[in-house]
């Protein structure tokens, strides 16, 4: 979380707005507060705002804060509560050099009990408000050392997985990176650094990748590598990158979120149409495992468990799933010839990548389905399918979910000898969803959010490939909407949940026309029973249901379809209660701390 953005360069006349639009593509990391500083001829102007990125412009209008070096922070709190003081940048005692920070310092209160110790001020409740001191305090015991050094002493020092970013009054920023995300660009007319490589798209396609434990120095005329642990320096080389995704644009759609979720016809239909050899390869790599295992976090999570049941009931193959954030607990028996398969949306998220590390570790293999090209997990695996759903900035993720569930259900029928089945299918399920979207089903979710707007609890059952399609609406909902949404397996309800259910509450029953119908049918009867109102989701119309949420019959594709209703109830119900369903409040769309 937290998006870190410089440029040292030639001067610009509004640098402040230059920042502000470098962070808006990082913006989606965090958005607790944001804050800039802008050097100019050896002075500092830092301005921080709390909120959206949209505040700290209201602060900065009129301000045309010219300069030739600044940073600037888009921030999603850990260490010290949602306040102007803890946004970044922090200086330090002297107010010359400023630090913008993604990640969490873990040995940060030791280190600010030795420094208050020394005399430093803090102003800040924040872990980072400890770098710009240490920084200080090198310079101040020897004052032959250069900045960069006491940058890169000062990040030897501290624990954790961090990218930190500093800079001082002589027109360098020196940034390093372990665990957390970090590169830097070569721009014409001054050269960047960047949490990701997004944010850099328009600005330049020279990027330069940092590996674990690398840092930059980045002035107007070069960017210098620098070995954290010896010191070292090499001029950079670059990467071209190309990024081919232009800034998203919401179009006519009032929110990315409803632009997203009407793009996901075309994304089912894309992943038909992939590179049917880039699929057999994948395949290969899960034919010749002796284990194979998903891995992913959140929403990602729910598409690797929806692939447990794909795999199992179509290509007759046992897989494993755990979280990201549990597999380092669960991965002992992994052996050279596993095969770890990481899904996730951004390729940034912590806990993943933490995951694939421990996984290459033991010698296993990696092979991930990321949207993001270049990301870390790209760079992390043996392989790599990218998802090709383009650019997604709503915080919560509608199609890239669509995409994977796609990739896995082509990989299932690949691995049973029937990808042209799989093919077929989804081509088809494609134009169901057109169709699906095209009959009215917006009008009918957001009639239904009005009515369930002022509910307390929403609870949504389903079973086999559908228990994840559940978890997966009710986290759609909540996140947006903050009403509490839980999702179960149909048929552990009456092990204990059947005592939430009172007159009138509301229940989504996700009823497929596969083997688990009969079974959830009776579970929806049960709930009726006990004063339950019945939202059903499902192809065909059952007597037990309150209200029918039809979708296609689409066969495997059902959790395809079957999510649809529950991501548009979700922005609708968000759009009743006044909220932004773009921003849901203390999310960020990557997660980088673990
Ligand atoms: C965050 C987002 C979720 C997302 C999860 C995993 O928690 O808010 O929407 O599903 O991270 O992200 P990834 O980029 O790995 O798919």
């Amino acid at each position: 979380m937290c998006g870190v953005f410089g440029y040292s360069g030639e001067e610009k006349e509004d640098l402040a707005g230059y920042i502000l639009e470098g962070l808006k593509k990082l913006e989606y990391r965090g958005y607790d507060s944001s804050g800039i500083a802008v050097f100019k001829k050896g002075k500092v102007r830092i301005i921080k705002e709390v909120g959206e990125l949209a505040n700290l412009r209201k602060r900065l209008k009129g301000k045309h804060l010219s300069g030739n070096l600044g940073i600037g922070h888009t921030r999603w709190a850990t260490h010290g509560g949602v306040t102007r003081k803890n946004a970044h940048p922090h200086t330090d005692c002297l107010g010359k050099i400023a630090v913008v920070h993604n990640g969490i310092m873990e040995n940060y209160e030791e280190i600010k009990q030795k420094l208050l110790g020394l005399g430093h001020k803090f102003k800040s409740e924040t872990d980072t408000e400890i770098f710009p001191h240490l920084i200080e305090e090198k310079i101040k015991k020897d004052r032959n050392l250069s900045f960069s050094e006491a940058v890169r002493l000062s990040f030897n020092q501290i624990e954790g997985l961090n990218a930190v970013c500093a800079c001082c009054s002589d027109g360098e920023i020196v940034a390093f990176r372990k665990g957390s995300p970090l590169v830097a660009g070569l721009g014409e007319k001054g050269n960047f650094v960047s949490s990701d490589i997004p944010g850099l798209s328009c600005l330049t396609r020279k990027i330069v990748i940092l590996e674990e434990g690398e840092g930059v120095s980045v002035t107007k005329e070069r960017v210098v590598k620098i070995n954290s642990k010896t010191g070292k320096r090499a001029l950079a080389k670059e990467t071209f990158v190309d990024m081919e995704e232009k800034e998203a644009a919401r179009g006519n759609f009032p929110y990315f979120l409803i632009k997203e979720i009407f793009e996901q016809p075309e994304v089912v239909a894309r992943v038909a149409a992939s590179d049917k050899k880039e699929i057999k390869k994948a395949v290969e790599m899960i034919k010749k495992s002796w284990g194979t295992y998903f891995t992913a976090c959140g929403t990602a999570a729910h598409s690797g468990l929806a692939a447990t049941y794909m795999f199992s009931e179509i290509a007759k193959r046992h897989v494993n799933f755990a979280f990201g954030s549990e597999f380092p607990y669960f991965n002992d028996f992994l052996v050279p010839k596993s095969l770890l398969i990481a899904a996730s949306q951004s390729g940034e998220t912590m806990d993943t990548l933490e995951a694939v590390r421990a996984a290459k570790k033991k010698g296993a293999k990696v092979l991930s389905l990321v949207n993001v090209p270049s990301s870390t997990l790209t760079r992390l695996s043996d392989k790599t399918i990218l998802l090709k759903a383009g650019p997604e900035r709503a915080v919560l993720s509608t199609k890239s979910y669509i995409a994977k569930l796609s990739f896995f259900l082509l990989f299932a029928y690949a691995i049973a000898g029937r990808l042209n089945l799989g093919i077929k299918i989804l081509q088809e399920t494609s134009k169901e969803m057109v169709r699906m979207l095209k009959r009215g089903l917006e009008a009918k979710m957001k009639k239904l959010a009005k009515k369930l707007s002022g509910c307390e609890h929403i609870y949504i059952i389903g079973r086999g490939v559908n228990y994840a399609t559940a978890l997966e609406g009710a986290l759609k909902i909540k996140e947006a909407s903050y009403i509490h949404a839980e999702g179960f397996p149909a048929g552990e309800l009456k092990h204990g949940v059947i005592a939430l259910i009172e007159p009138g509450t509301p229940c989504f029953c996700i009823i497929a026309k596969d083997r688990a119908k009969e079974a959830v049918l009776s579970n929806a009867m049960e709930l009726k029973s006990r004063g339950g109102y019945i939202i059903g989701i499902s192809s065909e119309r059952q007597s037990v249901f309150d209200v029918w949420i039809q979708v296609p019959e689409v066969g495997a594709a059902s959790p395809i379809v079957s999510i649809i209703p529950m991501q548009l109830l979700a922005y609708h119900l968000t759009l009743i209660k006044g909220y932004n369903p773009d921003r849901p409040r203390n999310l960020a769309k990557s997660v980088t701390v673990r």
